[in-house]
């Protein structure tokens, strides 16, 4: 670990989990300092995840996550343990530790950043030269306001092949360092700006950095829109435009628009939730990324065929996820830009009351999967279509949109509505099944789920967690354990948990099972979480602590004894000569 553990201490102390928590997931109070709210990091409808202030750490019952606060920031951040350290660090405004230098690769990551943000500057910068007056004038032709550049850092990147590549050499960014950041070509040696005489639009993350570009050409021409390729710093289908504004909106929603244009129109007009994905179709690490802001996204593409394609294809990736979509749509084959500018933004407010529920998309993505003139097709969609209804909660949907199936099908309404009406029950039989299944798991078993902790002997991993878990409630009892050791446990893990733990009692230095989570891996840190929420009656903690040690040693024998009979067997089939080699 290359952490002091000093420095976590105070990170961990700094972050309070509740707070860091809170800004992802919204949270009830319910029993003691116990929060509740709905997993982040699996659908459901009732909330099984849960926030302990006291111990800060995070558990949910239903997926079996947990840990602490730093391990929190890398399951939903996706950050490797140093980057969700230094994500924290940020967020409580902490150095991080000097002697603690960053490999080569992340120090290019910070480099790389610093130059995307010099750059934006610099394109900003142009919009107030001379030669950025033809920008300026597009930008007002587009009705874009002052405020909007501001906000969005719009800029401009001049007409030339060496502008930015001068003025960053100037700042002493080197040319290894504008290739990489996706800024630079370099052809037959020599190296040229890759936006030239382009709308500047910075693509800046949730954290704050400005990780990429998307250039507009002013005016008409090809491409319309250039973007930067996926660089260390920037993934094309990890990131949407704006979504760093968006998070921020009280709208409850996310409005997906298609251009870049659009987002910043919407935004001008008092929709300040809209974002847009970077000239890719919609991907499934976007729609997780929105889902960790909401539930609700409405898709204002645009009205000509080929955003209706793009609409339908976005729409099936929202499917099993938390996330309810719908399509907005917009007269007059236009987009939400020029609706707006057309109409005004109390009507789009208007269109976006009326947005369409996918379900309609849905049957029409379907359809287009058949041949309705042959039976097969027929039968292949009506099979697809009344599966896909049974998938809808409500009976009024599901009768609406059967009888609309069973129309385009040429069958009567009444054979879908039965067919829905089975496949509905057989998805809440299997919903329910899951559910029983679930809770059995978390309620009866000592056995972890995740695979890489498997433990070898569960009688003594249960004793040896009990241990671990009265520590943590009571360092008192330390003065109980007597010589037990880390090594004598089944569970390297738990052995090497327990180690550190007497380590600290014993220095008389407090253990919080966030820092100990910490140091763990993911699947060890949620264990951790799982040990600390069993009850535990502490008014006998030193029998239990005896019990406990006590099981832990007669497994050790009994283990022992195994090994020793198998030792013994083995040898004897080897005397008796059909051992190792069996003919
Ligand atoms: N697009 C892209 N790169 C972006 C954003 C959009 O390549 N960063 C592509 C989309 O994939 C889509 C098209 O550009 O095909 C969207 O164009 P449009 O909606 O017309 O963009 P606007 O910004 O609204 O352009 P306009 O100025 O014409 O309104
Ligand atoms: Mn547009």
């Amino acid at each position: 670990m290359a952490f002091s553990e000093s420095f976590l201490d105070e990170l961990i102390a700094r972050n309070d989990i509740v707070d860091v928590v809170g800004s992802y997931v919204q949270l009830t109070k319910r029993s003691g300092s116990n929060q509740f709210g709905l997993c982040p990091f699996h659908n459901e409808k009732t909330p099984s995840f849960s926030v302990s202030s006291d111990k800060q750490i995070y558990h949910c019952f239903g997926c079996g996550k947990g840990g602490g606060v730093i391990n929190f920031i890398m399951e939903i951040e996706g950050l490797s343990f140093r980057d969700a350290v230094e994500f924290l660090a940020k967020r409580s405004g902490m150095q991080m530790p000097e002697d603690d230098v960053p490999p080569e690769q992340r120090g290019r990551r910070q480099r790389l950043l610093e130059l995307n943000k010099d750059a934006a500057r610099f394109f900003y910068e142009n919009l107030s030269r001379p030669e950025g007056q033809a920008a300026l004038e597009y930008i007002n032709r587009r009705g874009i306001s002052k405020a909007m550049v501001k906000r969005f850092g719009l800029g401009y990147a001049l007409d030339g092949w060496h502008n930015l590549i001068e003025a960053m050499t100037l700042k002493g960014y080197s040319k290894r360092d504008l290739l990489e950041a996706g800024l630079a070509k370099e052809k037959k040696g020599s190296v040229y700006d890759v936006f030239r005489n382009r709308l500047m639009f910075p693509v800046i993350d949730i954290r704050g950095s400005v990780v990429a570009f998307s250039g507009r050409i002013i005016g008409e021409g090809e491409p319309k829109y250039l973007n930067s390729p996926d660089t260390p710093v920037f993934s094309k289908s990890r990131n949407l435009f704006a979504l760093n504004l968006a998070k921020k909106s009280k709208a409850g929603m996310l409005i997906l628009a298609e251009g870049n244009v659009d987002v910043v129109s919407l935004h001008q007009a008092g929709f300040d939730c809209a974002v847009a994905s970077l000239g890719t179709a919609l991907t499934r690490e976007q729609v997780k990324l929105m889902e960790r802001y909401t539930e609700n996204v409405v898709l204002a593409y645009d009205a000509d065929a080929a955003g209706v394609k793009a609409a339908q294809r976005a729409i099936s990736l929202f499917e099993n996820t938390g996330i309810n979509v719908k399509v907005l749509k917009i007269p007059d084959g236009k987009d939400p830009d020029e609706f707006i500018k057309k109409h005004g933004s109390d009507s789009f407010r208007v269109l976006l009351e009326q947005s369409d529920n996918h379900i309609d998309y849905r049957i029409m993505a379907i359809m287009g999967k058949y041949d309705l003139n042959t039976d097969e097709g027929k039968i292949g969609f009506l099979h697809e279509a009344t599966q896909m209804l049974s998938g809808l909660n409500s009976s009024i949907e599901r009768e609406v949109y059967g009888a609309k199936v069973a129309q385009y099908a040429g069958v009567t309404p009444e054979a879908v509505k039965l067919e829905v009406g089975k496949a509905f029950k057989r998805r809440l039989r299997q919903e329910k099944r899951q559910a029983e299944r679930s809770e059995m798991r978390v309620e009866n078993t000592y056995q972890p789920d995740d695979q890489s902790i498997r433990y070898k002997n569960v009688r003594s991993a249960a004793a040896e967690e009990g241990v671990i878990r009265l520590l943590l409630l009571d360092g008192g009892l330390i003065r109980s354990v007597g010589d037990l050791k880390g090594s004598e446990f089944s569970a390297p893990f738990l052995g090497a948990v327990f180690d550190k733990i007497c380590e600290k009692l014993r220095a008389h230095e407090t253990v919080t099972v966030s820092s100990l989570a910490a140091q763990l891996e993911p699947a060890q840190a949620s264990r951790l979480s799982v040990i600390i929420g069993k009850p535990e009656v502490l008014s006998e903690a030193e029998k239990s602590m005896a019990d406990y040690i006590d099981k832990i040693r007669t497994e050790q024998i009994r283990s022992r004894g195994e090994q020793d009979l198998l030792a013994i067997s083995k040898k004897y089939r080897q005397t008796k000569g059909y051992g190792e080699h069996n003919g």
